[in-house]
């Protein structure tokens, strides 16, 4: 079986009830949190203040999608507050190998997103920096979107670019993942999964997280 990793999105949670959102998933591997900032993408949702009071409550490590402008001046706070893991956006950084190094430099996972219309190839010379590279597979921003099938051939190539490097970097896939579409992404070459609606939409959410690694290990 594949070793995989399941990250449920607080973004389809009971934003009254987090902590208790949190511990409803206390199975998974990691809580995925989305930051929007209604400039990076056109919704809001939460902040720094707001994640560190998750921190203090939650049972697993929080996974930060940092989905906002000028992440350079932001994502390093989010590792020195205490996610374990800290994802921006290629598309927002202005010095993407310097912030990769600082996020990692702050004690977390140094992870770069890549928006469906954003090519992989300009940037797998940022390998060596990062400890994961994140597909979207949606357009960031709401949850409880449609999966872009398409996006497939783009989790191939970070995955072949991974194999040439020889390094240990996770592939996560965000957006519209579910029963239905999770072993495509495993297939494909993603370790690690974020879901959102399909978790917290379901009726149990420790039932679907299990369910969702038991399809994505294979
Ligand atoms: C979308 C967010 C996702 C979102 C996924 O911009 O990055 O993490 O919560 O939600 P689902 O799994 O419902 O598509
Ligand atoms: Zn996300």
């Amino acid at each position: 079986a594949r070793d995989v990793r399941i990250s449920p999105s607080i973004l389809s949670a009971d934003f009254a009830n987090l902590e208790r959102e949190l511990d409803a998933i206390n199975n998974a591997d990691w809580a995925h949190v989305d930051v929007m900032d209604n400039h990076f993408v056109p919704n809001l949702t939460l902040g720094l203040p707001v994640v560190e009071s998750l921190l203090k409550v939650s049972p697993i490590p929080l996974d930060a999608h940092l989905m906002i402008d000028d992440p350079d001046r932001w994502a390093p706070a989010y590792a020195e507050a205490g996610c374990k893991s800290v994802t921006f956006h290629v598309e927002a950084a202005a010095d993407p190998k310097k912030l990769a190094r600082d996020i990692r430099a702050a004690g977390a996972r140094a992870s770069m997103a890549i928006k469906p219309n954003t090519p992989w190839e300009p940037y797998a010379d940022l390998l060596p920096e990062l400890d994961m590279v994140l597909v979207m597979t949606v357009e960031p921003g709401f949850g409880g979107q449609s999966f872009m099938a398409e996006q497939m051939p783009k989790v191939r190539a970070v995955r072949e670019s991974i194999r040439t490097h020889g390094g240990d970097v996770w592939v996560q896939v965000d957006g519209g993942v579910s029963a239905k579409t999770i072993e495509q992404c495993a297939e494909a070459g993603a370790d690690t999964f974020v879901a959102g609606s399909a978790v917290y939409g379901a009726e149990s959410a420790a039932a679907a997280i299990d369910e969702l690694r038991a399809l994505a290990a294979g």
